[in-house]
């Protein structure tokens, strides 16, 4: 049989199935293990050099043909179209597989809740680098040349003038230096300390600065937004108090405590029986550090705070060792 014949019984074959068995009978009339196109493909190579080609061309293309129309027949027969000849069984009795979805972080939900809370109160988000000029991080900041509060906040120094920021506050100098009062803004990232590591003290940690510049600001509007704040974050029912306290930047400066939300003031675990658990540092911008902007102080009066993230997470999601943060364990992060 030559290949137009058999491309014509081939077409009709396929043409008079009336059932999908019938249909699997034709394929494997031409197709099975004694089938005429497979005959056809094994011929070849018996057949004469000069021939073998065109066979070679020939058989394919029949045996692509064949597999089409009965594809395409039995579409029209009603069976399964191309792609479904294989449907894997699902056994709905067998345990499901623990796929593991990713989550955000729980510091990065705590940042997260702590900045919309300070969009809502209308500070917009400044930033600045990690690497930063010793110029922002002490000098702008009135921080004196060899002054001991330095010491407070020992870096890692790239060159002498070039280091890891300690804080955010260098953010409230480079915000300042091209902005035009009045504003409220928020920077928030990563800090660094050379830090003798443990619990509770991390080389690497997380500070949100606020900074409010405007005529006539005094502590009681500080005050005020830091209540608001605390209380969006804590609770509605959380007080605070202010101690004094020194920062450079600041005057006056003050540590601000919040009552426990353990325990609403009457000592607990949480707060070590004291009932105020200390959550961040703020003040009222220091002169020097509005001359160094460029800003007459006393045209200009304004508020900056800093809180620290993970001591913020650790404390609302009880987790009591600030490296397990960074660590990576599964274990731990699953939990939240
Ligand atoms: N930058 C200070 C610190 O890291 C916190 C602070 C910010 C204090 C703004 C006052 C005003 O310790």
């Amino acid at each position: 049989m030559d290949t137009d014949q058999l491309e014509q019984s081939l077409r009709e074959d396929v043409e008079n199935c009336e059932s999908l068995d019938d249909l699997e009978s034709v394929r494997v009339k031409y197709l099975g293990r004694k089938g005429a196109l497979t005959a056809l493909l094994r011929g070849i190579k018996d057949a004469p050099p000069e021939d073998r080609p065109r066979l070679g061309s020939e058989s394919n293309r029949l045996k692509q043909l064949c597999e089409s129309l009965v594809e395409q027949r039995k579409v029209a027969l009603g069976g399964d179209g191309p792609g479904d000849l294989y449907v894997a069984p699902i056994d709905g009795t067998l345990p499901a597989t623990n796929g593991l979805t990713g989550h955000r972080h729980v510091l990065n939900r705590t940042f997260r809740e702590m900045t919309d809370i300070l969009h809502g109160m209308g500070y917009s988000p400044a930033t600045g680098p990690d690497v930063e000029l010793e110029y922002y991080n002490f000098q702008a900041l009135n921080f004196p040349d060899e002054h001991p509060s330095r010491d407070l906040q020992d870096t890692f120094y790239i060159t002498d003038d070039i280091l890891l920021r300690t804080h955010t506050s260098p953010v409230q100098v480079r915000f300042m230096e091209n902005a035009k009062p009045p504003f409220k803004v928020y920077s928030a990232g990563r800090v660094y300390r050379n830090e003798a590591i443990d619990q509770s003290h991390a080389a690497e940690f997380h500070q949100i600065e606020g900074l409010y510049v405007d005529t006539d600001i005094s502590m009681g509007d500080l005050r005020n937004d830091l209540a608001v704040f605390v209380q969006e974050l804590f609770g509605p029912k959380t007080e605070i108090r202010f101690k004094p306290h020194f920062f450079p930047f600041t005057e006056p400066s003050v540590d601000v405590d919040m009552t426990c939300f353990g325990c609403r003031g009457g000592g607990c675990s949480i707060c070590g029986q004291t009932g105020w658990i200390e959550i961040l540092g703020a003040g009222m911008v220091h002169p020097n550090v509005f001359r160094a902007v460029g800003y007459d102080p006393d045209q200009y009066s304004g508020f900056a705070f800093g809180i620290g993230v993970d001591r913020v997470s650790m404390i609302k999601n009880g987790i009591s060792d600030i490296r397990l943060f960074q660590g990576n364990d599964l274990r731990f992060l699953f939990q939240f």
